[in-house]
């Protein structure tokens, strides 16, 4: 297999069976002709990037019905806040200001910039949740972001002071491209800033379901740092932070412009290049399956009731991986009206309102949307007073 970002040699890891398109949500009943691939990932030997082995089509994932939105937590709401009000007070408050946001989704981040009477623009391609951000006063284009759009932004809109993307640049397979669009599009003295799930932590928590389609890419300061100079830019500085169970926001300038944070080879010095670490990471992702399968059959048959909590993407892979179906996990309770109503993708469990989880409570709650815990747990108080218990699988298997 050959690296996306340097045509290095990638050496296969794991193999996490056949998938379906994570984020596809079935109206029932369930038809036999779901897409699956087989989902199997690699680290590169030369650029050190992990990277899925297949590519889906990108129109297959996302599209006008692709049912995510970032706004549905609220701790969610105020990260993209604070992002956009040091944006605000850096970067874009000199003349004319203007950032262009990557998969802008309902406008979580753009929101507030729009508030500030500041140009921006977000792309994405999920024409439902553009419209979202649409009617909060966003200016969106509904297209995927790579060369081609960065041209037409370009010849319309001038230099961007600030391209930003969180959560999207590592669901891009082709970001050759992307990376062309972004050296057309960006100002001299501008930065991109990325902010993505960290390989580091995923390892280090044994977080295998951060492992799905739209996931193309892990980012590690390595990775990231060899894609930048492939592309003639510079990784200049980098953030970790504990969103979405530990992310990092990499700022990438033009060579020399920027001073380079120490803290990237802080980092870098952390990253693993033994294979071993690697393999390791797929052995203990079988061991938590194992568990998990072992411990919802034995509460099967002691006649306890257990439902699934949050619909997550990630939810796809864990569910597929480890064959549980409805005879395990009846239900999942998922707040994103998009979700509700259908069959989770591959394993047709029915997705019904956050509402319905007190109606009754269940004797246990597999918690999929483990990265937003804390917000859940509180908001879900009542479910452990009367007896209920939460079912984790991060860092490995166990019951609070
Ligand atoms: N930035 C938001 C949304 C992340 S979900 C957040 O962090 O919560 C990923 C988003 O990227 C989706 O809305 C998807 O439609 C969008 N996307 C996928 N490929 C894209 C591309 N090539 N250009 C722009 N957006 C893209
Ligand atoms: P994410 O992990 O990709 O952000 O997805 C979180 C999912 O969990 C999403 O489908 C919304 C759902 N969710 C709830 O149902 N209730 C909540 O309180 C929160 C924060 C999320
Ligand atoms: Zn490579």
């Amino acid at each position: 297999m050959k690296c996306r970002i340097c045509s290095g040699n990638v050496r296969e890891f794991f193999d996490l069976g056949p998938q379906p398109v994570s984020d596809a949500f079935l109206l029932p009943p369930a038809r036999a002709d779901e897409f699956f691939y087989r989902l199997r990932v690699g680290v590169c030997e030369s650029c050190m990037m992990v990277q899925q082995a297949e590519e889906i089509p990108r129109q297959k994932m996302f599209h006008a019905d692709y049912p995510y939105r970032s706004s549905g937590s609220a701790l969610i709401r105020q990260h993209f806040a604070a992002v956009a009000r040091r944006f605000l007070e850096t970067e874009l408050s000199g003349p004319d200001a203007f950032i262009v946001e990557i998969g802008s989704n309902d406008g979580v981040m753009l929101k507030t910039i729009s508030q500030a009477g500041i140009r921006h623009l977000g792309v994405d391609p999920s024409g439902g949740a553009a419209e979202v951000s649409a009617e909060c006063g966003v200016r969106v284009q509904v297209d995927f972001f790579d060369e081609t759009t960065a041209g037409t932004i370009l010849a319309r809109d001038g230099q961007a002071d600030v391209i930003y993307s969180a959560n999207t640049v590592s669901h891009i397979s082709y970001l050759d491209s992307v990376f062309r669009g972004v050296d057309k599009l960006l100002a001299d003295n501008g930065v991109f800033v990325i902010e993505d799930r960290y390989l580091g932590d995923i390892l280090e928590q044994t977080a295998f379901d951060q492992i799905y389609d739209e996931h193309f890419y892990l980012f590690s300061v390595r990775s990231v740092r060899a894609l930048a100079q492939l592309h003639g830019l510079e990784l200049s500085g980098v953030e970790h932070l504990p969103v979405h169970g530990g992310t990092i926001r990499y700022t990438i300038s033009r060579p020399g412009r920027r001073a380079i944070s120490p803290e990237i080879a802080r980092l870098c010095a952390l990253e693993p290049v033994d294979f071993a670490v690697f393999e390791g990471f797929a052995r203990r992702a079988a061991d938590i399956r194992d568990a998990l399968t072992t411990l919802l059959t034995g509460l099967r048959e002691q006649g306890r009731r257990v439902v699934g909590y949050g619909a997550t993407a990630k939810s796809a892979t864990i569910l597929n991986y480890c064959g549980i179906g409805p005879d395990l996990i009846p239900c999942i309770c998922d707040s994103t009206p998009g979700k509700q109503g259908r069959l989770t993708p591959g394993s047709h469990i029915p997705v019904l309102a956050a509402e319905s989880f007190a109606a009754p409570y269940p004797d246990y709650a597999l918690l999929f949307a483990w990265n937003h815990a804390e917000e859940i747990m509180a908001k879900e108080q009542e479910f452990k007073r009367r007896g209920g218990r939460w079912i984790m699988y991060v860092p490995e298997v166990h019951i609070v």
